[in-house]
């Protein structure tokens, strides 16, 4: 029996920030936002959405197309969480109206949370195939207004539905992990922004990922020639071209070809979101599947990393027919229907989503009919609300 990835639903906010108009803002060469970094655009959250929101829209983008009642497992990777001690997932669930006897819980280790959820999901499917599981990422990233992060930041989800004979991707046998006590970037409990140490942690990042992509090949008997594209957790576009650059340094020219191609395939959708933290990894998954050039049957290497520090690589098959399980129309439109903000009004926007609203003050949202957003709390209770 295989296992895998059925669906995959994606969301972002409808508002960015052209990362030319935020380089002349901070006087910086746009080429180091562009080519530097990495990044073209990057998503805005206004108060109106936040990772409860996100995951309730990625996942509406399939739920009618799965059957409900089979859902035995749903998972919420986040580091935006809404509460110390109630569960994401549980505002999901409601929203989502899956079935009480869910299993559903909230995972954090910064950005490799998501990755988590789908071991525990491949696992619990192993054991349970007539039941799948819905693992969702969804994560605003906040560094702060004029610092060194700012152009790293963005905001949104992807959610996926993991189960027997999947049509999308087959999850592999094995994984390679590897942890470190180290301190790259947190979030304080006083702090609505992360602190990082950016150039640290692209060093970290990239020592775990030498070490768990050669130990996964060690263990699982394979080579760097054997993988059709190898695709990696995208903080920045840069961050995971380095690494892929030392993936293919001592390749000959056709995999090293094939897999620099795939890697600009993979990172076409977070040059334009940004960082979405706990998805992103999915983020060039869904960008590889759907920009790339896969046959049937083609290894995909991923590398998850979260800061903290935690780095895992695994491996899929893409199934035969994958581009029918996708929507590339719509994600194509969900990126297209951003509107532009100006610099000062991403800074209005960014500095009003710190704060939660007044208690029992009712928040609007702006966002098109049929999307869910937070509507403010009421006697400190959250609300969301379906436009
Ligand atoms: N044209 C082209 N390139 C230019 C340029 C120009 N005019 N000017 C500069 N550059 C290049 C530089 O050469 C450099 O390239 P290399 O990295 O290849 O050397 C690049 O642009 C960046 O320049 P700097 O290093 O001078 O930039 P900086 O000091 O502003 O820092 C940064 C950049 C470290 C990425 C900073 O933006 C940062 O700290 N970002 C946050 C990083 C981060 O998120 N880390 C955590 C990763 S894991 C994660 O996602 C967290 C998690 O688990 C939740």
């Amino acid at each position: 029996m295989q296992v895998g990835i059925d669906q995959i639903g994606f969301y972002t906010p409808n508002k960015y920030v052209d990362m030319v108009d935020l380089a002349h803002a901070r006087n910086q060469d746009p080429n180091k936002f562009l080519i530097g970094i990495g990044q073209s655009k990057m998503s805005v959250a206004d108060q109106t959405q936040d990772a409860v929101s996100m995951g309730i829209n990625a996942t509406m983008r399939y739920i009618d197309e799965i059957d409900r009642e089979k859902v035995g497992l749903l998972v919420i990777g986040t580091e935006s969480g809404v509460d110390q001690s109630k569960s994401a997932s549980l505002f999901v669930k409601s929203a989502l109206e899956l079935a009480p006897e869910v299993r559903t819980f909230e995972i954090k280790e910064a950005c490799f949370g998501m990755s988590a959820g789908i071991m525990i999901a491949r696992d619990y499917v192993r054991l349970h195939p007539h039941h799948s599981a819905i693992v969702i990422g969804s994560d605003i990233a906040r560094y702060g207004l004029n610092t060194g992060g700012e152009v790293t930041q963005g905001a949104g989800s992807v959610s996926m539905l993991i189960k027997a004979e999947p049509r999308i991707l087959a999850l592999k046998n094995g994984h390679s992990a590897y942890s470190a006590d180290i301190n790259d970037f947190w979030r304080p409990n006083d702090s609505a922004v992360a602190l990082v140490n950016g150039k640290y942690s692209t060093e970290v990042y990239l020592d775990f990922f030498k070490r768990t992509f050669t130990n996964y090949q060690a263990q699982n008997d394979c080579q760097t020639a054997d993988f059709a594209a190898l695709i990696y957790h995208l903080p920045f576009v840069k961050m995971g071209f380095k690494a892929n650059q030392l993936a293919i340094e001592k390749q000959e020219q056709e995999t090293a070809e094939r897999l620099a191609n795939n890697f600009t395939a993979s990172a076409q959708y977070s040059r334009e979101i940004g960082n979405i933290y706990t998805a992103s990894l999915y983020l060039s998954l869904l960008s590889l599947l759907e920009n790339g050039n896969l046959a049937p049957e083609a290894l995909v290497g991923l590398f998850s990393y979260g800061s903290g520090a935690m780095g895992e690589f695994y491996a899929g098959q893409v199934m035969e027919g994958y581009q029918n399980a996708l929507d590339f129309d719509g994600d194509q439109e969900m990126i297209a229907r951003r509107q532009k903000v100006s610099v000062s009004e991403y800074e209005q926007i960014f500095t009003q989503a710190l704060e939660l609203p007044q208690d029992n003050f009712e928040l609007e949202s702006d966002e098109e009919t049929g999307y869910w957003y937070f509507a403010g709390t009421k006697d400190h209770v959250r609300q969301y609300k379906q436009k």
